[in-house]
């Protein structure tokens, strides 16, 4: 099997992340920050280790300000309903996922406004337009850093700057790009960052979680028991127990761990290098066929690693079915779960087939998915 669905979620994954998810379940899974008997405290050692490996990551020294959740849209549903209010304001783009448009839909009947600014076909945004979009009551804005459709990355750090010249909130969604992308926190002006594990940090599904920036009053979701302040029925306002009620997945964020130590030893530059290379030799050879169309800057200055495109008319589930199961290839086909992001590619009506890359592809993968695609073009496959 080739695997080319990593931007939903990344497989294989190294052998040390499979390692500490079984060493964690067999050997120390007890509650972490709970009881004092050393099987907690291990459990509390290396849920404290994989915070203090994100924070490095985002290039933060607060390892308190990095919140673990389930996912992306874990976080990001913490993020936009816990700092909204109604009569807020609150600016997004056509590229997001629904784990960003679906909160905001919702907070509409709660008289929060949104303005989604529409990208350009390819899914770049026009920072003159995000800007003129700013009204009185506009609290804050929110974009992914990479679109998980076709790539297109975000201008984050001059969004960031608009936010704070017009002193607003500013939340990015880094579920397609964390573990490939240099993301810093004091270099980008950002108030919260979404993460989630099991894309490109390489870790298991179901951790994640988002960087809060010291003095931003988000309101928590959920209360309930922390392993702190326990004789108070008021949820404690220290980070990072503030959000973290409930035993955490230990063991997922043990994987995390681990997938976060492999990342460190390869180089976040190398990772991204790869993956960038064997993109745009797809690119390349994409260019190639005749009666294939791909959508986004189709240039790995302006993208991450995915890539989007359709073979004639058929649909995008047809073409992904035939690599599925005439070429043991996994691609995406649909919609993503960002229909307003194939509204603005137009590609709402016939979705796309992804091919979205990951670090332990090989450029002889790439060799046989062209051949598969060529094939599928020549309609030699049925
Ligand atoms: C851009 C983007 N944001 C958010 C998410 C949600 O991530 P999760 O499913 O881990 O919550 C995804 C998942 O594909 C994504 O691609």
């Amino acid at each position: 099997m080739i695997y080319f669905d990593n931007a939903a979620t990344t497989y294989p994954k190294p052998e040390v992340v499979y390692q500490a998810v079984n060493k964690c379940m067999r050997e120390y899974c007890a509650n972490p920050g709970r009881s004092g008997h050393k099987l907690s405290m291990e459990a509390g050692r290396v849920v404290l280790e994989a915070r203090e490996l994100l924070a490095e990551l985002f290039g933060t020294k607060r390892s308190d300000n990095i919140i673990f959740g389930l996912n992306a849209t874990d976080a990001l549903n913490t993020a936009i309903k816990g700092l909204s209010n109604k009569g807020d304001h609150i600016i997004t783009t056509s590229m997001e996922h629904n784990s960003v448009l679906r909160p905001l839909k919702q907070l509409e009947s709660q008289e929060i406004e949104t303005t989604i600014v529409r990208c350009s076909e390819t899914g770049e945004l026009n920072l003159a337009e995000l800007e003129a979009n700013i009204k009185s009551n506009t609290k804050m804005i929110i974009t992914t850093h990479a679109s998980n459709v076709t790539g297109t990355l975000m201008p984050i750090k001059e969004i960031g700057e608009i936010a704070r010249r017009r002193k607003l909130l500013y939340i990015i969604d880094t579920a397609q790009t964390a573990g490939t992308y240099k993301l810093n926190v004091s270099d980008i002006n950002v108030d919260v960052l979404t993460f989630t594990g099991h894309k490109g940090l390489m870790g298991p599904q179901g951790v994640g979680g988002f960087y809060i920036r010291e003095g931003v009053a988000l309101r928590q979701m959920r209360e309930g028991g922390t392993g702190s302040s326990s004789d108070s029925l008021i949820q404690p306002e220290i980070l990072p127990d503030k959000f973290e009620s409930g035993t955490p997945n230990t063991p997922g964020i043990a994987g995390l761990a681990a997938g976060l130590k492999f990342i460190k030893e390869i180089g976040i530059e190398q990772i991204r290098k790869h993956e960038e290379e064997i993109t745009s030799y797809f690119l390349k050879q994409l260019s190639e066929i005749d009666d294939i169309m791909v959508y986004g800057p189709q240039n790995m200055l302006k993208q991450a690693p995915v890539v989007a495109l359709n073979i004639k008319t058929k649909t995008s589930a047809e073409v992904s079915f035939i690599l599925d199961n005439q070429f043991d290839i996994a691609t995406r086909p649909g919609l993503h779960c960002a229909p307003l992001a194939h509204q603005t590619i137009g590609t709402k009506g016939q979705g796309a087939v992804r091919f979205s890359f990951g670090y332990f592809n090989t450029v002889d993968e790439i060799d046989e998915a062209i051949r598969a695609l060529k094939a599928i073009a020549k309609e030699e496959c049925f």
